[in-house]
């Protein structure tokens, strides 16, 4: 292990484009030494005498994962907070995405996350921390046609869940962020099942998506996130959940609770267009 320094070190994963590269930007400009780790990452030159440096990871894979963990010890001698927001969107109806695919935005969005927090809790253990975890909207409200991305945000929201009340002994801090829509690149990145374009629930998709992409239209740039993360990792004692949305979206949690499950539905239903 490299000398500890006393500047505070943190890991955003997926940092390469959108959330994750303005979190790391925004973090490195308030002064925390940053990682910024994505499959991309790798051709980004780090700044010379920035605090930010760019690290090849994809989260797919045990040794990326390890290897950049043990790069950053080697370097820094410490692990203060790890931003786990690498991730992707799908779209289709749960009978027609093939099962290679679900499992694809699985090993990503959950199991990614999930053996980040495994590599990195040893070093977070050590001294205290904060594990964020880039969750959505889409893992507290059930979207049509989006099951196997909300289905890997719900998972994710468990197991933080449950990681929280594990890591709080050793100081580790355990958070969810919640955003809504953000234009970012991840309606490009998207993967859309062609099998529902083509299949039975064609009209019904097609309604649907002309619906959100008015929605994605309108989306606001992803700033107000990268700040919500900046307050977290500032934050002595945060909470487990935080929503960060344009005012409509960030009513839609607290709908669902408090209205009848068959109301709240036929008027989820009007405003997706099914
Ligand atoms: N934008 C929104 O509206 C929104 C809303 C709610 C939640 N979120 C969540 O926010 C997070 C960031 O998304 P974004 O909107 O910023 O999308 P984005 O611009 O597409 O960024 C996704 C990032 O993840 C990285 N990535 C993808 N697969 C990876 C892998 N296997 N290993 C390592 N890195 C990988 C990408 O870089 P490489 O391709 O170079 O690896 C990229 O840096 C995601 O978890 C997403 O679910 C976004």
């Amino acid at each position: 292990m490299g000398d500890i320094s006393h500047q505070r070190v943190v890991l955003v994963t997926g940092a390469s484009t959108g959330i994750g590269r303005l979190c790391a930007e925004r973090l490195a400009a308030s002064g925390w030494r940053v990682f910024g780790a994505a499959r991309s990452a790798g051709v980004i030159e780090s700044a010379p005498g920035s605090n930010l440096d760019w690290l090849p990871m994809d989260v797919t894979d045990d040794v990326s994962v390890q290897t950049a963990i043990d790069t950053i010890l080697a370097q820094t001698g410490r692990i203060d907070a790890i931003v786990n927001n690498a991730g992707f969107s799908m779209r289709g109806s749960v009978e027609d995405v093939p099962m290679e695919e679900a499992r694809a935005v699985f090993e990503t969005n959950f199991f990614g996350a999930l053996r980040v927090c495994r590599a990195a809790a040893p070093a977070l253990r050590a001294r205290g921390g904060y594990i964020v975890n880039m969750s959505s909207l889409a893992g507290v409200v059930g979207l049509p046609f989006t099951g196997h991305y909300c289905a890997t945000k719900f998972a994710l929201e468990g197991l933080s869940e449950c990681l929280r009340y594990e890591m709080r002994p050793y100081g580790v801090h355990v958070v969810l962020v919640e955003p809504g829509d953000y234009r970012t690149g991840i309606q490009a990145n998207r993967r859309t099942s062609s099998e529902t374009q083509q299949g039975v629930y064609a009209q019904a998709f097609d309604r649907f998506l002309q619906k959100r992409q008015a929605f994605a239209a309108r989306a606001p740039t992803a700033e107000p996130v990268a700040a919500l993360v900046e307050k977290i990792l500032n934050d002595p004692a945060p909470r487990l959940r935080y929503v960060v949305a344009m005012p409509g979206q960030k009513l839609l949690p607290r709908l669902r609770r408090l209205l009848p499950q068959g109301v709240y539905e036929a008027c989820f239903r009007r405003l997706l267009g099914l």
